[in-house]
C-alpha cells in the first residue's frame, strides 16, 4: 500500500480563495469576516449567539467569569485536554475528574456518584467526534439543578439524537485550530442561548486584540505548510521517510513539532489571552471551513464506520464502536492497544502513519493535585494509537488500513 499519513490537509480550494482575497485586497485584520462567521455558525447550530475568542482555553475561562457562577467544583472526565480543567482552575474553579466509559467518554455513573454540593457544573468532552449520551446527561444535570457546558473541540457537526453536540447545554466552547474539522486558522467560540451570558461576554471581549497581519500570515503559511506535507507524493516522498527515520531514532517528529505538554497555567490570567482574536481573513476562512464542514464530515463518518466494522473483534485491539443515538464525525480514530509505540513502528513500516495523540489522564497530572482515581482514562492514555480517517481518505486506503492493523495485530499475538 502507498503511504498513508495521519492527517489531509485541513483546508482546500474554498478557503484558500477567500484567504488570497483578502491578502489582495489588503485586508487581513479589519472587516466583517468574524461577525459574519459568528452569524454563520450560529445559523448552523440553531443556537441564538456564538461568540469569537483568540482560543478554546481563553472561552471557557471567559464564560466561566461571565457565568458569576460561585467557586466551587466543575466535574470533567479525567481523559480530555488538560488545557480546559487548567482554564476552571485559573477562573477560580476545581477540577473534579471522573472516569471515562467503555467509549472513551464520561461516564455518566461517575458522574452522578461525583455531584456534591459544592458541584456547580458539569462538562461533557464530545471526544474524537464521538458523543456524550446528552439525553441521559441533561437528566442527570436536571436532577441535581446543574448547568451543562459542552466542549465541542473535537466534534462540531457532530449529532447526539436530532441535536447538533453545542446546542445542548447552557453553553458549548469550540476551537478552529489548524489541525480541526472546521479551521480558522486559530481562535476558538463559546456558543449560548443565554442573552444575558452573551451581552456580559460582548461587554468582555471589548479587550480581545484580533491578530495581526503578520501573525495571520505566519498561520497561513503553517497550514499551506501542512497542506503539502499531507500531499500524497510528497509524503510519500519527503515525510515518510523523515517519519520512519525519526522513529528510528524514538522520537515522532509530528508530535514533536505540534505538542503542548500539559504544564502549570499561570494564577493570573495571561494577557496572551486577549490577543489573537479573529480577524477579517481568519472570519472568511472560517466561513469557507463551514460551508464545507458537513460533506467531510460525512466521509470522516463513513470512514470511521468502515474502519470499525472491519477491525470489530480483532484480537488484540480495541476499536470506536458507535452506538445508537449518536451521529459521530471521527476527528480520529483511536485503537487501544498493548505496547503503541513498537505497534506504531510496525504500522509505519507497512505505510501507516498513526498518531499517540494528545490527551492526558487529567486526574493523574501533579497540577491538579494527583494522583486520581481515574484507570480507565490512564489505560487509555498509556495505549492509545490514533489511525487515519480524515476525509482525504479512500476506501482502498481505509481498507488498507485495517488490513494493515490486523496483520500487525496477528504478528504480534496478544489477548482477544
Ligand atoms: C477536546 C479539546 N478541548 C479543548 C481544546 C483547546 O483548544 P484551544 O487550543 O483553542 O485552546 C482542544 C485543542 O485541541 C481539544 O482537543
Amino acid at each position: 500500500m502507498k503511504p498513508v499519513p495521519r492527517f489531509s490537509p485541513g483546508f482546500a480550494w474554498p478557503e484558500a480563495r477567500q484567504a488570497l482575497g483578502a491578502i489582495a485586497s489588503g485586508r487581513l485584520v479589519r472587516g466583517p469576516g468574524p461577525s459574519e462567521f459568528a452569524r454563520e455558525l450560529a445559523a448552523y447550530l440553531g443556537v441564538r449567539h456564538v461568540f469569537l475568542t483568540p482560543s478554546a482555553r481563553m472561552a471557557f475561562w471567559l464564560a466561566l467569569r461571565a457565568t458569576g457562577l460561585p467557586p466551587g467544583e466543575i466535574i470533567f472526565p479525567s481523559l480530555t485536554y488538560y488545557a480546559m480543567p487548567a482554564a476552571a482552575k485559573l477562573a477560580g474553579f476545581t477540577p473534579r475528574f471522573v472516569d471515562v466509559d467503555e467509549h472513551l467518554l464520561l461516564d455518566l455513573n461517575a458522574v452522578e456518584a461525583a455531584i456534591n454540593e459544592n458541584t456547580r457544573a458539569i462538562m461533557p468532552v464530545h471526544l474524537y467526534g464521538r458523543c456524550v449520551d446528552m439525553t441521559a446527561l441533561a437528566a442527570v444535570a436536571a436532577r441535581h439543578g446543574l448547568p451543562i457546558f459542552e466542549d465541542i473541540a473535537q466534534a462540531l457537526g457532530a449529532r447526539w439524537g436530532d441535536g447538533p453536540v453545542g446546542s445542548f447545554g447552557k453553553l458549548a466552547i469550540g476551537t478552529f485550530g489548524p489541525t480541526k474539522n472546521i479551521t480558522a486558522l486559530g481562535g476558538g467560540c463559546i456558543v449560548t442561548n443565554d442573552d444575558e451570558l452573551a451581552e456580559r461576554l460582548e461587554r468582555a471581549g471589548q479587550s480581545i486584540i484580533p491578530a495581526g497581519s503578520l501573525a495571520v500570515l505566519r498561520a497561513f503559511g503553517f497550514a499551506s505548510a501542512m497542506a503539502l506535507a499531507a500531499w500524497p507524493p510528497l509524503f510519500r516522498l519527503a515525510l515518510w521517510p523523515l517519519l520512519r527515520l525519526g522513529r528510528a531514532r524514538g522520537v515522532d517528529i509530528i508530535t514533536k513539532a505540534t505538542d503542548d505538554p500539559p504544564r502549570d497555567f499561570p494564577v493570573d490570567a495571561p494577557p496572551a489571552f486577549f490577543t489573537g482574536g479573529l480577524g477579517h481573513l481568519m472570519g472568511r476562512f472560517g466561513s469557507a471551513s463551514l460551508r464545507a464542514l458537513d460533506h467531510r464530515n460525512a466521509r470522516r463518518r463513513a470512514g470511521g464506520l468502515r474502519l470499525a466494522a472491519a477491525l470489530e473483534g480483532t484480537p488484540g485491539v480495541r476499536a470506536p464502536q458507535p452506538r445508537e443515538g449518536e451521529t459521530p464525525i471521527f476527528m480520529s480514530f483511536p485503537i487501544l492497544v498493548d505496547d503503541p509505540g513498537a505497534f506504531a513502528d510496525a504500522l509505519l513500516a507497512r505505510g501507516v502513519d498513526t498518531a499517540r495523540g494528545y490527551m492526558s489522564a487529567c486526574a493523574d497530572l501533579s497540577m491538579f493535585g494527583a494522583p486520581g482515581d481515574c484507570p480507565r482514562s490512564a489505560d487509555a492514555v498509556a495505549r492509545m494509537l490514533h489511525l487515519p480517517v480524515h476525509p482525504a481518505m479512500t476506501d482502498e486506503r481505509l481498507d488498507g488500513v485495517a488490513t494493515a492493523v490486523r496483520a500487525v495485530a496477528a504478528e504480534r499475538g496478544g489477548p482477544a
